[in-house]
C-alpha cells in the first residue's frame, strides 16, 4: 500500500484581502464520492510486515462490541492476543469442565480480519482456579497435563504461538512459588512444554515474562533456563519479553544485547504485551519519554532479526489494565481513551518507517464542541453550531483543517445548499459543501464538510462559533433524530461524533 506524504503544517494560503465579518455566503454542490480528506495510510502492521515482522494488540471480550475500537483493532493490527479469556480460570472453571466460548470468539474476529493469534496462556499461577491450588500435590502433574493438552488440541491451528508457561521466575532469578512449582519443582515447565507440543506440534512454544527485557538477574534466570531446556532437547521455539514498561523506572538495560543472546541460542523473541505507563497526571516530560520508549522497543525488535513482533498490551487508554493494576498509574497506550492515537503512536510509526501521522498533540490538537440551533428535527434544514479549540501548544493553521457533520439525507433531492450564518471569524473565511459518504453508515450517508480558507488558531483560543445550516435544493424534510452528529444540546459542548481532520488526519472525534 503506498504512503502518501504529507505535511503536517501544509501549504498556508493567504488570506482574502477583504475580511467581512458577518458574511452569509451560500453555495450550492452536489459532490459524491469516498472522503477525499482521510488519506490512506499504512497501518503499522503493514509497515512492520514489510520489515519481516508483525505488529499486534490484545484484546479482551467485553471490547469487542465497541465499534469504534473493533474497527481499529481490526484494521490496524495484524496480530491479536486474548487479554484473559484463554486464562485457566476461564478454560477450565472447574476440574475436567472446559469451556472456550471466550476464546473461540477471538479467534473467530482474528479469522475475520486475517490475523494471526497468539494463545496465551496454558499454565501460569495467576488467574488459576482455586482447585488447582486445592489438588493434593501428587494430582497436579496430571491436571495441568490434561489442561494443557484439551486446551492446546482445542486451538490446534488457530494460533500460531503458545505462552505455554507464563511467569516463571521472581524478580531476583529463583523460580516463582506456584502449585506447579511445589509439586513438581522447575520440571513442571519440560512437561508443559511436551504436552503442549504433542497436542499442537506446529504452534511455536514460548515462555513469558515481565522484567526480563534487560540484562539483569531475571534474564539470566531466564537465559540458563531455555539454554537448558534446549540442551534436554525440550520443545522451546522463542521467549516472549512482556515488556510492561513504565517511564519512573528507565528503560531497560541493555535491551537489544539481551535480545540478541537469546536469538543466538536458536530461539524466537517476541515483545508480547507492551505497554508503557507512568505516575498521572500525564505531562509533556512523560509523554516524550513514553514515546522514545516505544520506539526504542521497535528499533530493538527491528535490530534483531529473530525478534518475530511486537504485541501492544492493548492499544487504547480505554481498556488499560494499567490503571486499576498500578492505581495513580495509566495512559500507557498507543491511543488515547477517545481512540485518538498519541505521540507514542507517531513514534512507534515512524519506528517501523512510516510517515509520522501528526498524532504527536502537537500541530493538530483541536477538539469540537457542538450545540444545536434547532428544535426542530423534522423540518427541512439542520442548523448545525460548532466551534474548534486548539488544545495543543502550537498555532494550528486553519486552511489545514476539515470538520465533518455526519447527517442522513432521506428522500428527495440529491443536491444541497449549505450556509454559514454567521461567526466572530467571519463567513467569509469559513467553506462549507455536502458530500456523500463513501461507505453509508447507520445515521451517516452524507456528512456537511467544513473548512477555512486561512487564519490560525493559537494555543487555548477557540474559532468561536460557526452557525451552519443545509437544506436539500428541493426543500424536501430532513429526521435529523438518527442523524449521527446530531445532538440536542443547547449550549456548546464537546462533541465526538464531529470529526475533526488536520491534514486529513483525524485528530479529533469518532468516525461513524
Ligand atoms: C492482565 C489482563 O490484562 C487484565 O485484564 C487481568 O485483570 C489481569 O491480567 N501479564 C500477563 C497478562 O501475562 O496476562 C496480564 O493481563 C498482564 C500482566
Amino acid at each position: 500500500m503506498s504512503s502518501p506524504k504529507r505535511s503536517r503544517h501544509g501549504r498556508t494560503r493567504g488570506l482574502p484581502a477583504l475580511l467581512i465579518g458577518a458574511l452569509t455566503l451560500a453555495l450550492a454542490v452536489t459532490l459524491t464520492g469516498g472522503p477525499a480528506t482521510a488519506a490512506q495510510q499504512d497501518t503499522l502492521h503493514e509497515l512492520a510486515a514489510a520489515q519481516g515482522k508483525y505488529f499486534g494488540s490484545a484484546t479482551d471480550n467485553p471490547e469487542l462490541p465497541d465499534a469504534a475500537y473493533s474497527a481499529i483493532l481490526g484494521s490496524e493490527f495484524g496480530q491479536i492476543t486474548p487479554g484473559n479469556s484463554m486464562k485457566w480460570d476461564t478454560t477450565e472453571p472447574v476440574q475436567g469442565q472446559f469451556d472456550f466460548a471466550k476464546g473461540d470468539v477471538i479467534t473467530d474476529f482474528a479469522a475475520q480480519h486475517g490475523q494471526t493469534v497468539r494463545g496465551h496462556t496454558l499454565v501460569w499461577h495467576s488467574q488459576l482456579p482455586g482447585w488447582v491450588g486445592a489438588l493434593p500435590s501428587a494430582r497436579v502433574e496430571a491436571a495441568m497435563t490434561r489442561h494443557v493438552t484439551e486446551e492446546a488440541a482445542h486451538y490446534r491451528g488457530e494460533v500460531t504461538a503458545w505462552d505455554v508457561v507464563n511467569e516463571p521466575f521472581n524478580e531476583d532469578g529463583t523460580f516463582r512459588s506456584s502449585p506447579f512449582y511445589t509439586a513438581m519443582g522447575s520440571d513442571y515447565i519440560a512437561t508443559a512444554l511436551r504436552a503442549a507440543h504433542a497436542a499442537d506440534p506446529d504452534a511455536e512454544l514460548y515462555l513469558n515474562d515481565y522484567n526480563i527485557e534487560g540484562l539483569g538477574a531475571k534474564s539470566d534466570a531466564m537465559y540458563t533456563l531455555v539454554k537448558e531446556l534446549l540442551d534436554e532437547g525440550v520443545p522451546l521455539d522463542g521467549v516472549g519479553m512482556q515488556a510492561h514498561l513504565a517511564v519512573q523506572y528507565g528503560f531497560p538495560n541493555q535491551m537489544r544485547a539481551n535480545m540478541q543472546r537469546f536469538a543466538d541460542l536458536g530461539l524466537d523473541v517476541a515483545v508480547t504485551e507492551l505497554d508503557v505507563r507512568m505516575e498521572l497526571p500525564a505531562d509533556a516530560a512523560k509523554t516524550a519519554t513514553q514515546s522514545s520508549y516505544y520506539r526504542q522497543v521497535v528499533e530493538t525488535c527491528l535490530a534483531v532479526e529473530r525478534c518475530i513482533g511486537i504485541t501492544v498490551w492493548d492499544y487504547t487508554d480505554k481498556y488499560s489494565w494499567v490503571p486499576s493494576t498500578f492505581p495513580g498509574q495509566g495512559s500507557a497506550n498507543l491511543y488515547d481513551e477517545n481512540l485518538l492515537p498519541k505521540p507514542a503512536h507517531s513514534a512507534v510509526r515512524t519506528a517501523l518507517g512510516g510517515e509520522d501521522d501528526g498524532g504527536d498533540g502537537g500541530p493538530g490538537a483541536l477538539k469540537a464542541q457542538y450545540r444545536s440551533s434547532d428544535s426542530a428535527t423534522r423540518d427541512n434544514q439542520i442548523k448545525p453550531g460548532v466551534q474548534l479549540v486548539n488544545t495543543g501548544s502550537t498555532a494550528v493553521s486553519l486552511s489545514d483543517v476539515t470538520v465533518r457533520y455526519w447527517f442522513t439525507s432521506e428522500n428527495g433531492a440529491s443536491s444541497y445548499s449549505t450556509w454559514c450564518d454567521w461567526s466572530p471569524i467571519g463567513c467569509s473565511t469559513v467553506t462549507h459543501r455536502v458530500a456523500t459518504a463513501g461507505i453509508p453508515k447507520a445515521g451517516a450517508d452524507h456528512y456537511l464538510e467544513v473548512g477555512f480558507r486561512g487564519g490560525s488558531l493559537a494555543p487555548g483560543a477557540s474559532t468561536g462559533e460557526i452557525q451552519l445550516r443545509l437544506n436539500k435544493t428541493d426543500w424536501s424534510n430532513f429526521d435529523e433524530s438518527d442523524d449521527y452528529s446530531h445532538g440536542s444540546g443547547t449550549s456548546y459542548a464537546d462533541a465526538l461524533k464531529i470529526v475533526v481532520y488536520v491534514g486529513g488526519e483525524r485528530v479529533w472525534g469518532i468516525e461513524p
